[in-house]
Protein backbone atom coordinates (compact mmCIF):
# COMPACT_ATOMS: atom_id res chain seq x y z
CA UNK A 1 0.00 0.00 0.00
CA UNK A 2 0.75 3.89 -0.43
CA UNK A 3 2.28 5.60 2.80
CA UNK A 4 3.56 8.88 2.88
CA UNK A 5 6.86 8.45 5.94
CA UNK A 6 10.32 9.48 6.98
CA UNK A 7 13.00 7.82 8.25
CA UNK A 8 14.92 11.03 9.28
CA UNK A 9 14.15 13.82 11.10
CA UNK A 10 14.72 16.75 8.33
CA UNK A 11 13.64 20.27 8.03
CA UNK A 12 10.11 20.48 5.70
CA UNK A 13 12.24 21.36 2.67
CA UNK A 14 14.55 18.93 2.67
CA UNK A 15 13.63 16.50 -0.12
CA UNK A 16 13.61 13.67 2.37
CA UNK A 17 11.88 15.22 5.02
CA UNK A 18 8.31 13.21 3.64
CA UNK A 19 8.94 10.47 1.15
CA UNK A 20 6.14 8.56 -0.92
CA UNK A 21 6.64 5.02 0.24
CA UNK A 22 5.35 1.67 -0.99
CA UNK A 23 4.90 -0.39 2.66
CA UNK A 24 2.99 -4.05 3.47
CA UNK A 25 -0.84 -3.93 4.06
CA UNK A 26 -1.26 -4.45 8.39
CA UNK A 27 -3.91 -7.22 9.75
CA UNK A 28 -6.59 -6.24 12.12
CA UNK A 29 -6.59 -8.81 15.11
CA UNK A 30 -7.95 -8.00 18.61
CA UNK A 31 -10.23 -4.83 18.92
CA UNK A 32 -8.27 -3.31 15.80
CA UNK A 33 -10.28 -1.87 12.62
CA UNK A 34 -8.14 -2.17 9.13
CA UNK A 35 -9.35 1.19 7.81
CA UNK A 36 -9.10 2.41 4.15
CA UNK A 37 -8.65 6.05 4.94
CA UNK A 38 -10.32 8.24 2.50
CA UNK A 39 -8.70 11.56 4.27
CA UNK A 40 -6.71 13.09 6.58
CA UNK A 41 -6.09 15.78 8.33
CA UNK A 42 -2.46 17.47 10.01
CA UNK A 43 -1.51 18.70 13.20
CA UNK A 44 0.92 20.39 15.21
CA UNK A 45 1.88 17.13 16.61
CA UNK A 46 3.10 15.82 13.25
CA UNK A 47 5.04 18.86 12.83
CA UNK A 48 5.89 18.51 16.47
CA UNK A 49 7.40 14.73 15.61
CA UNK A 50 8.73 15.27 12.82
CA UNK A 51 10.69 17.73 13.92
CA UNK A 52 14.89 17.56 13.05
CA UNK A 53 16.71 15.13 15.35
CA UNK A 54 19.59 12.81 15.56
CA UNK A 55 17.66 9.89 15.12
CA UNK A 56 17.46 7.42 11.70
CA UNK A 57 14.51 4.90 11.72
CA UNK A 58 15.83 1.13 10.43
CA UNK A 59 11.92 1.01 9.38
CA UNK A 60 9.46 4.47 8.00
CA UNK A 61 7.85 6.15 10.32
CA UNK A 62 4.16 6.98 9.47
CA UNK A 63 2.46 10.21 11.07
CA UNK A 64 -0.41 11.09 10.97
CA UNK A 65 -3.28 11.77 13.68
CA UNK A 66 -6.46 12.52 11.89
CA UNK A 67 -8.38 10.59 9.57
CA UNK A 68 -11.98 9.18 7.67
CA UNK A 69 -12.23 5.95 6.26
CA UNK A 70 -14.08 3.12 5.53
CA UNK A 71 -13.41 -0.12 7.91
CA UNK A 72 -12.15 -3.09 5.68
CA UNK A 73 -11.71 -5.56 8.22
CA UNK A 74 -12.71 -5.97 12.31
CA UNK A 75 -10.49 -7.38 14.29
CA UNK A 76 -12.39 -10.35 16.35
CA UNK A 77 -13.31 -8.44 19.38
CA UNK A 78 -14.41 -5.69 17.82
CA UNK A 79 -18.31 -4.63 18.71
CA UNK A 80 -18.89 -1.46 17.16
CA UNK A 81 -18.22 -1.32 13.85
CA UNK A 82 -17.91 -3.80 10.77
CA UNK A 83 -16.91 -4.09 7.88
CA UNK A 84 -18.19 -1.34 5.18
CA UNK A 85 -18.98 1.34 8.05
CA UNK A 86 -17.46 4.84 7.25
CA UNK A 87 -15.83 5.97 10.72
CA UNK A 88 -13.84 9.25 11.35
CA UNK A 89 -10.83 9.46 14.30
CA UNK A 90 -7.93 10.60 15.15
CA UNK A 91 -6.20 7.47 16.63
CA UNK A 92 -3.03 6.77 18.52
CA UNK A 93 0.86 8.49 19.27
CA UNK A 94 2.54 5.45 20.23
CA UNK A 95 0.93 3.68 17.02
CA UNK A 96 2.00 4.41 13.47
CA UNK A 97 -0.48 6.82 11.96
CA UNK A 98 -3.11 7.38 9.35
CA UNK A 99 -0.63 8.66 6.14
CA UNK A 100 -1.54 5.59 4.55
CA UNK A 101 -3.81 3.48 2.83
CA UNK A 102 -4.94 1.18 5.21
CA UNK A 103 -4.68 1.98 8.90
CA UNK A 104 -5.04 0.05 11.56
CA UNK A 105 -7.11 1.66 14.75
CA UNK A 106 -8.52 0.73 17.88
CA UNK A 107 -12.03 0.99 17.59
CA UNK A 108 -12.77 2.23 21.02
CA UNK A 109 -11.34 5.33 20.40
CA UNK A 110 -13.15 5.57 16.93
CA UNK A 111 -16.77 7.24 16.20
CA UNK A 112 -18.98 7.19 13.10
CA UNK A 113 -18.33 9.69 10.46
CA UNK A 114 -20.84 12.05 10.79
CA UNK A 115 -23.77 10.95 7.61
CA UNK A 116 -24.06 14.87 6.99
CA UNK A 117 -20.20 15.50 6.51
CA UNK A 118 -18.04 13.95 3.51
CA UNK A 119 -14.90 12.26 4.28
CA UNK A 120 -12.61 15.95 3.87
CA UNK A 121 -14.94 17.37 6.44
CA UNK A 122 -14.90 14.61 9.01
CA UNK A 123 -11.07 14.26 8.63
CA UNK A 124 -10.74 17.87 9.79
CA UNK A 125 -12.12 17.33 13.13
CA UNK A 126 -11.47 13.87 15.90
CA UNK A 127 -8.50 15.41 17.00
CA UNK A 128 -9.36 18.97 17.76
CA UNK A 129 -12.74 18.06 18.97
CA UNK A 130 -11.54 15.21 21.47
CA UNK A 131 -9.36 17.61 22.85
CA UNK A 132 -11.39 20.53 23.50
CA UNK A 133 -14.15 18.40 24.34
CA UNK A 134 -12.06 16.15 27.27
CA UNK A 135 -10.22 19.74 28.27
CA UNK A 136 -13.34 21.57 28.53
CA UNK A 137 -16.25 19.32 29.94
CA UNK A 138 -13.98 16.43 31.50
CA UNK A 139 -10.91 17.81 32.75
CA UNK A 140 -11.77 21.57 33.49
CA UNK A 141 -15.72 20.59 35.00
CA UNK A 142 -17.55 23.66 32.53
CA UNK A 143 -20.98 22.36 32.21
CA UNK A 144 -21.61 21.36 28.34
CA UNK A 145 -25.49 21.32 29.04
CA UNK A 146 -25.33 25.24 29.72
CA UNK A 147 -24.49 25.00 33.97
CA UNK A 148 -22.10 27.85 33.20
CA UNK A 149 -24.21 29.88 31.32
CA UNK A 150 -23.37 33.45 30.78
CA UNK A 151 -19.81 32.60 32.44
CA UNK A 152 -16.75 34.11 30.49
CA UNK A 153 -13.75 31.99 28.73
CA UNK A 154 -11.22 33.45 27.10
CA UNK A 155 -9.85 31.34 24.26
CA UNK A 156 -6.12 32.02 23.29
CA UNK A 157 -5.62 30.84 19.87
CA UNK A 158 -9.15 31.14 18.78
CA UNK A 159 -9.02 30.78 15.01
CA UNK A 160 -6.75 27.37 14.87
CA UNK A 161 -7.61 24.15 14.58
CA UNK A 162 -8.40 23.50 18.68
CA UNK A 163 -9.80 26.59 19.42
CA UNK A 164 -12.39 26.28 16.01
CA UNK A 165 -14.39 23.68 17.66
CA UNK A 166 -13.84 25.07 21.39
CA UNK A 167 -15.69 28.48 20.20
CA UNK A 168 -18.72 25.98 18.78
CA UNK A 169 -18.41 24.22 22.14
CA UNK A 170 -18.04 26.91 24.34
CA UNK A 171 -20.57 28.52 22.85
CA UNK A 172 -23.21 26.47 21.35
CA UNK A 173 -23.25 23.75 24.27
CA UNK A 174 -21.99 25.36 27.39
CA UNK A 175 -23.43 28.60 26.36
CA UNK A 176 -20.84 30.72 28.12
CA UNK A 177 -19.53 34.41 26.98
CA UNK A 178 -16.72 33.73 24.37
CA UNK A 179 -13.91 36.16 23.80
CA UNK A 180 -11.52 34.66 21.33
CA UNK A 181 -8.09 35.23 20.60
CA UNK A 182 -7.42 36.31 16.88
CA UNK A 183 -4.12 38.77 15.63
CA UNK A 184 -5.88 39.00 11.41
CA UNK A 185 -8.40 39.93 9.54
CA UNK A 186 -9.46 36.24 8.13
CA UNK A 187 -8.95 34.93 11.45
CA UNK A 188 -11.14 37.13 13.72
CA UNK A 189 -14.03 37.07 10.77
CA UNK A 190 -13.46 32.92 11.34
CA UNK A 191 -13.56 33.31 15.02
CA UNK A 192 -16.85 35.38 14.66
CA UNK A 193 -18.38 33.46 12.32
CA UNK A 194 -18.02 30.27 14.65
CA UNK A 195 -20.38 32.40 17.19
CA UNK A 196 -17.41 34.17 19.12
CA UNK A 197 -19.14 37.38 21.18
CA UNK A 198 -15.63 39.03 20.51
CA UNK A 199 -12.02 38.54 19.68
CA UNK A 200 -9.05 40.35 20.92
CA UNK A 201 -5.47 40.84 19.02
CA UNK A 202 -2.87 38.28 21.06
CA UNK A 203 0.05 40.23 19.05
CA UNK A 204 -0.66 43.19 21.22
CA UNK A 205 -0.39 43.38 25.00
CA UNK A 206 -3.87 42.01 26.75
CA UNK A 207 -6.23 44.50 27.77
CA UNK A 208 -8.94 42.48 29.36
CA UNK A 209 -11.06 42.19 32.25
CA UNK A 210 -10.68 38.72 34.09
CA UNK A 211 -12.42 35.86 32.89
CA UNK A 212 -14.25 33.04 34.81
CA UNK A 213 -12.28 30.15 32.33
CA UNK A 214 -9.25 30.71 30.12
CA UNK A 215 -8.35 28.11 27.65
CA UNK A 216 -4.46 28.42 26.47
CA UNK A 217 -3.99 26.90 22.71
CA UNK A 218 -0.60 28.28 21.91
CA UNK A 219 2.79 28.62 24.25
CA UNK A 220 1.68 27.86 28.14
CA UNK A 221 4.92 29.66 28.55
CA UNK A 222 4.10 33.12 26.99
CA UNK A 223 0.96 33.41 28.90
CA UNK A 224 1.63 31.68 32.25
CA UNK A 225 2.62 35.23 34.18
CA UNK A 226 -0.57 36.81 32.75
CA UNK A 227 -2.55 33.94 34.27
CA UNK A 228 -3.46 35.49 37.46
CA UNK A 229 -4.28 38.91 35.73
CA UNK A 230 -6.52 36.92 33.84
CA UNK A 231 -8.58 34.60 35.07
CA UNK A 232 -11.26 35.77 38.04
CA UNK A 233 -10.32 34.16 41.76
CA UNK A 234 -11.53 30.79 41.89
CA UNK A 235 -11.49 30.45 38.28
CA UNK A 236 -9.91 28.33 35.54
CA UNK A 237 -7.31 27.86 32.76
CA UNK A 238 -7.16 24.77 30.61
CA UNK A 239 -3.65 24.08 28.63
CA UNK A 240 -3.06 22.24 26.17
CA UNK A 241 0.25 23.15 25.21
CA UNK A 242 3.32 21.57 27.21
CA UNK A 243 5.89 24.05 28.69
CA UNK A 244 9.21 24.34 27.65
CA UNK A 245 10.49 25.26 31.57
CA UNK A 246 9.71 24.73 35.11
CA UNK A 247 6.69 27.84 36.15
CA UNK A 248 5.81 28.95 39.03
CA UNK A 249 2.67 28.09 40.41
CA UNK A 250 2.35 30.17 43.07
CA UNK A 251 1.03 33.31 41.42
CA UNK A 252 -2.17 31.59 41.10
CA UNK A 253 -2.37 31.04 44.59
CA UNK A 254 -3.96 33.69 46.15
CA UNK A 255 -6.39 33.71 43.48
CA UNK A 256 -7.15 29.82 43.79
CA UNK A 257 -6.85 29.43 40.62
CA UNK A 258 -7.11 25.60 39.18
CA UNK A 259 -4.63 24.65 35.99
CA UNK A 260 -5.99 21.54 34.11
CA UNK A 261 -4.35 19.68 31.93
CA UNK A 262 -4.88 17.70 28.60
CA UNK A 263 -3.55 15.46 26.43
CA UNK A 264 -5.64 13.83 23.79
CA UNK A 265 -3.45 10.87 23.56
CA UNK A 266 -3.39 9.80 27.38
CA UNK A 267 -6.38 7.11 27.06
CA UNK A 268 -4.97 5.49 24.08
CA UNK A 269 -1.02 5.63 25.42
CA UNK A 270 -2.21 4.36 28.77
CA UNK A 271 -5.13 1.90 27.80
CA UNK A 272 -7.28 3.32 30.56
CA UNK A 273 -9.89 1.40 31.75
CA UNK A 274 -12.32 4.47 30.16
CA UNK A 275 -10.33 4.83 26.58
CA UNK A 276 -14.20 4.14 25.39
CA UNK A 277 -15.07 7.27 26.50
CA UNK A 278 -13.71 8.85 23.02
CA UNK A 279 -15.56 6.63 21.17
CA UNK A 280 -18.66 7.79 22.85
CA UNK A 281 -17.37 11.40 22.56
CA UNK A 282 -16.96 10.61 18.87
CA UNK A 283 -20.59 9.26 18.71
CA UNK A 284 -21.83 12.31 20.25
CA UNK A 285 -20.35 14.90 18.70
CA UNK A 286 -21.21 13.27 15.42
CA UNK A 287 -25.37 13.29 16.25
CA UNK A 288 -24.24 17.28 17.19
CA UNK A 289 -23.17 17.73 13.74
CA UNK A 290 -25.65 15.87 12.12
CA UNK A 291 -28.27 18.04 14.11
CA UNK A 292 -26.58 21.02 13.02
CA UNK A 293 -25.46 22.47 16.43
CA UNK A 294 -21.90 21.83 15.18
CA UNK A 295 -19.71 22.20 12.04
CA UNK A 296 -16.87 21.19 10.34
CA UNK A 297 -13.76 23.23 10.74
CA UNK A 298 -12.46 22.53 7.56
CA UNK A 299 -10.99 25.51 5.96
CA UNK A 300 -8.27 23.96 2.86
CA UNK A 301 -8.36 20.89 0.84
CA UNK A 302 -4.94 20.67 0.27
CA UNK A 303 -5.63 18.03 -2.70
CA UNK A 304 -4.19 14.26 -2.91
CA UNK A 305 -2.70 12.35 0.17
CA UNK A 306 1.37 12.78 -1.12
CA UNK A 307 5.00 13.20 0.59
CA UNK A 308 4.46 17.00 -1.86
CA UNK A 309 0.97 17.85 -0.49
CA UNK A 310 1.71 17.04 3.12
CA UNK A 311 5.03 19.08 3.17
CA UNK A 312 2.54 22.16 2.31
CA UNK A 313 0.80 21.36 5.14
CA UNK A 314 3.63 21.01 7.23
CA UNK A 315 4.62 24.14 6.14
CA UNK A 316 1.76 26.00 6.70
CA UNK A 317 1.27 24.37 10.16
CA UNK A 318 4.82 25.06 11.33
CA UNK A 319 3.87 28.96 10.12
CA UNK A 320 1.75 29.30 12.81
CA UNK A 321 -1.12 31.68 11.17
CA UNK A 322 -3.22 28.64 10.20
CA UNK A 323 -7.47 28.80 10.16
CA UNK A 324 -9.55 26.12 10.78
CA UNK A 325 -7.87 22.57 9.42
CA UNK A 326 -5.78 21.15 6.66
CA UNK A 327 -7.19 17.95 5.02
CA UNK A 328 -5.69 15.81 2.25
CA UNK A 329 -8.02 13.53 0.43
CA UNK A 330 -7.72 10.89 -1.85
CA UNK A 331 -4.85 8.66 -3.60
N1 LIG B 1 -2.43 18.37 24.42
C1 LIG B 1 -3.11 17.95 23.38
O1 LIG B 1 -3.76 16.90 23.42
C2 LIG B 1 -3.12 18.77 22.12
C3 LIG B 1 -4.06 18.51 21.12
C4 LIG B 1 -4.10 19.34 20.02
C5 LIG B 1 -3.19 20.37 19.89
N2 LIG B 1 -2.26 20.58 20.85
C6 LIG B 1 -1.32 21.71 20.75
O2 LIG B 1 -2.09 22.89 20.86
C7 LIG B 1 -1.55 23.92 20.05
C8 LIG B 1 -2.63 24.47 19.13
O3 LIG B 1 -3.04 23.47 18.23
P1 LIG B 1 -3.91 23.88 16.94
O4 LIG B 1 -4.15 22.64 16.17
O5 LIG B 1 -5.06 24.72 17.32
O6 LIG B 1 -2.82 24.80 16.18
P2 LIG B 1 -2.97 25.68 14.89
O7 LIG B 1 -4.22 25.34 14.15
O8 LIG B 1 -1.69 25.60 14.14
O9 LIG B 1 -3.11 27.17 15.51
C9 LIG B 1 -2.97 28.24 14.66
C10 LIG B 1 -3.55 29.50 15.31
O10 LIG B 1 -2.68 29.95 16.35
C11 LIG B 1 -2.92 31.34 16.50
N3 LIG B 1 -1.80 31.99 17.17
C12 LIG B 1 -0.60 32.35 16.64
N4 LIG B 1 0.17 32.97 17.58
C13 LIG B 1 -0.58 33.00 18.72
C14 LIG B 1 -0.37 33.54 20.02
N5 LIG B 1 0.77 34.17 20.36
N6 LIG B 1 -1.35 33.41 20.93
C15 LIG B 1 -2.51 32.79 20.63
N7 LIG B 1 -2.77 32.26 19.41
C16 LIG B 1 -1.82 32.37 18.47
C17 LIG B 1 -3.09 31.83 15.09
O11 LIG B 1 -3.96 32.94 15.09
P3 LIG B 1 -3.61 34.27 14.22
O12 LIG B 1 -3.33 33.79 12.83
O13 LIG B 1 -4.83 35.12 14.34
O14 LIG B 1 -2.39 34.89 14.86
C18 LIG B 1 -3.68 30.62 14.34
O15 LIG B 1 -5.05 30.76 14.00
C19 LIG B 1 -0.35 23.29 19.33
O16 LIG B 1 0.81 23.57 20.08
C20 LIG B 1 -0.64 21.80 19.40
O17 LIG B 1 0.51 20.99 19.34
C21 LIG B 1 -2.20 19.81 21.97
Amino acid sequence: MKAIGLYKYLPIDHPESLLDLEVDTPVATGHDLLVEVKAISVNPVDTKRRAPKDLVETTPKVLGWDAAGVVKAAGPNCVFFKPGDAVSYAGSVIRPGANCQFHLVDERIVGRKPATLSFAEAAALPLTTLTAWELMFERMGIGKAGAHAGKSVLILGGAGGVGSIAIQLAKKLARLKVTASASRPESIAWCKDLGADETVDHSQPLNVPEFDFVLCFSATDAYWNQFPKLVKPQGRIGTIVRTAKPVDLSILHDKSIAVCLEGMFTRSTFQTPDMAAQHALLEETAGLIEAGVLKSTLTANLGKIDAANLKRAHRMLEDGHVIGKLVLEGW
